[in-house]
């Protein structure tokens, strides 16, 4: 079996234990500082393994050190936004639980693959990165296929197709300036421009859609008021899981460690790539018009600006 870690046991780290335990992907380790709280969750969710004929192992504990040697580590700890704040104005906060859950990988489990859900996603996976001392194909940020997965439903609902007929790419950082593809969206591989030229669906909807999706989650929180959304940020980061621990080498838009790739260096953002056994086993990078990069280096810039001020607090 594999062992899966998951650091933070609020919204998001609970779907993950429940959607791992049904799948019956790994044993189950999670952690959250707050007393009792993994515990108290790993105990409800153990009981009801019996009645879905499943074997696997929980612990839920409040010390981290029980991570030591997990083939893989997820990690959602840290506050998430209200109805008001931007996931930039979590910086702070988030960057002091990022260093003391980086330096117990590196003591405790150096050699695991390790996704970042917690936001601002693309400067917290920076961090976490920097002090933890993993390598580059090690440690992956989730929010691109979150992103791609909001514009596919939305189109969807608007097409009245099958969401899984929809296939397309989000790029940049998770945040209002992510750069969603047209030129590489497509339903059952029909351009989406076949259905523009048709009159299935205008370019003005279209635009909607994308500002929609930029806003997604602010959409979510706006609505639930004291928490952000918690069930498709699980499943996008069960399919970079499920891509590891089988080997499936999907393309999936992750937030990747850049070294020179789409002209950018020493910063995560949001590309895709192949996720194999072996972590990221490639970047890969696509053309993009001159608008399109345009909108890509803005949105760079704007995780620069965040990597920026973590680095301060790094020192
Ligand atoms: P939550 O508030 O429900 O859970 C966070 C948990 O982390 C809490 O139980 C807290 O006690 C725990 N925690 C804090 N410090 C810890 C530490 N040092 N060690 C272990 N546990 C610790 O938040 P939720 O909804 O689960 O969201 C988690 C994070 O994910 C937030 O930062 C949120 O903004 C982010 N997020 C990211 C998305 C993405 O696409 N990357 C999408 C949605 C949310
Ligand atoms: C989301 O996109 C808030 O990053 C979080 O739902």
């Amino acid at each position: 079996m594999n062992k899966i870690s998951l650091i933070g046991a609020g919204n998001i780290g609970t779907i993950l234990a429940y959607s791992i335990a049904r799948k019956n992907l790994g044993d189950i380790v999670l952690v959250d500082v707050v007393d009792g709280l993994a515990e108290g969750k790993c105990l409800d969710l153990g009981q009801s393994l019996p009645i879905d004929k499943l074997n696997l192992k929980i612990l839920g504990t409040d010390d981290i050190s029980k991570i030591h040697d997990s083939d893989v580590i997820i990690i959602t700890a840290g506050i998430a936004r209200k109805p008001g704040m931007s996931r930039d104005d979590l910086i702070e906060t988030n960057f002091k639980i990022m260093q003391n859950i980086g330096i117990a990988i590196k003591d405790f489990s150096p050699n695991s693959f390790v996704i970042c859900i917690t936001n601002p996603l693309d400067a917290m996976v920076w961090a976490l990165k920097e002090i933890s001392g993993l390598k580059k194909n090690s440690i992956i940020g989730m929010a691109g296929i979150l992103d791609s997965s909001r514009f596919k439903y939305f189109l969807g609902k608007e097409l009245n197709i099958a969401f899984e007929n929809i296939q397309t790419i989000v790029l940049g950082g998770h945040g209002d300036t992510m750069v969603p593809l047209l030129d590489y969206t497509t339903i059952s591989g029909i351009p989406i421009k076949n259905f523009i030229d048709n009159k299935r669906i205008s370019l003005e909807k279209i635009n909607q859609i994308i500002e929609r999706t930029r806003n997604g989650g602010g959409e979510v929180v706006s609505l639930l008021k004291d928490s952000s959304a918690f069930y498709s940020p699980a499943c996008s980061a069960v399919e970079m899981l499920e891509s590891y621990i089988f080997d499936q080498r999907k393309i999936l838009p992750c937030s990747a460690y850049l070294q020179g790739e789409y002209g950018v260096s020493d910063l995560f953002v949001g590309v895709p790539v192949i996720i194999g056994r072996k972590g990221i086993e490639e970047i890969i990078e696509l053309d993009l018009t001159d608008d399109i990069h345009k909108e890509f280096n803005k949105s760079v810039n704007s995780v620069d600006n965040l990597v920026k001020k973590c680095k301060k607090l790094l020192v």
